[in-house]
């Protein structure tokens, strides 16, 4: 594969019905994860222009900042802290239309005014979570929800 994302300019359903074939093309026949979650990270924000898309990966009892594309982000993150970690404790998706209303948001970017946190669930526990961040406000729904779960199903977590 070398080829550039094919950018549609339709709904957000058309788009992500258009991004999600080509995030299948560039998984296919690659095993590493860290290579494959980079290029997700990409593809998703080069599509839809979020100001953060990032994986953070469950080690021991934090959250540790995995590939992401965006500005630099807090590193470690706690369970229970944060949208991400309590995404991690409640083991579901949270879709937080303003993030100053979200108690213990963790502000790693300024910039930042709403957020989705989807768990990755393995063999029954959250072993990362992907959070996606926006400069506007209620940017998310479940129509989201739905699609970046279907990514994430692409994913072949060999952690
Ligand atoms: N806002 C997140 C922290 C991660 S950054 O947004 C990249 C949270 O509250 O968990």
């Amino acid at each position: 594969m070398a080829e550039d994302l094919q950018l549609n300019t339709g709904t957000r359903t058309e788009q992500y019905e258009s991004l999600i074939p080509q995030i299948r093309g560039l998984l296919e026949g690659e095993p590493d994860l860290i290579a494959n979650l980079a290029n997700i990270t990409d593809a998703v924000k080069e599509q839809f222009g979020w100001l953060w898309v990032g994986f953070y990966i469950v080690k021991a009892d934090e959250l540790v900042l995995g590939p992401f594309q965006g500005p630099v982000a807090c590193t470690r993150i706690r369970k229970g802290k944060g949208v991400c970690g309590s995404s991690w404790e409640q083991a579901r998706t949270l879709i937080v239309p303003d993030v100053e209303r979200f108690p213990g948001h963790i502000a790693c970017s300024s910039l930042s005014r709403s957020e989705i946190v989807l768990p990755v669930i393995r063999n029954g526990r959250v072993v990362a979570v992907l959070d996606v961040d926006s400069v506007s406000l209620d940017q998310f729904d479940t129509t989201d929800q739905h699609y970046l779960e279907q990514i994430l199903n692409l994913i072949e977590w060999n952690l």
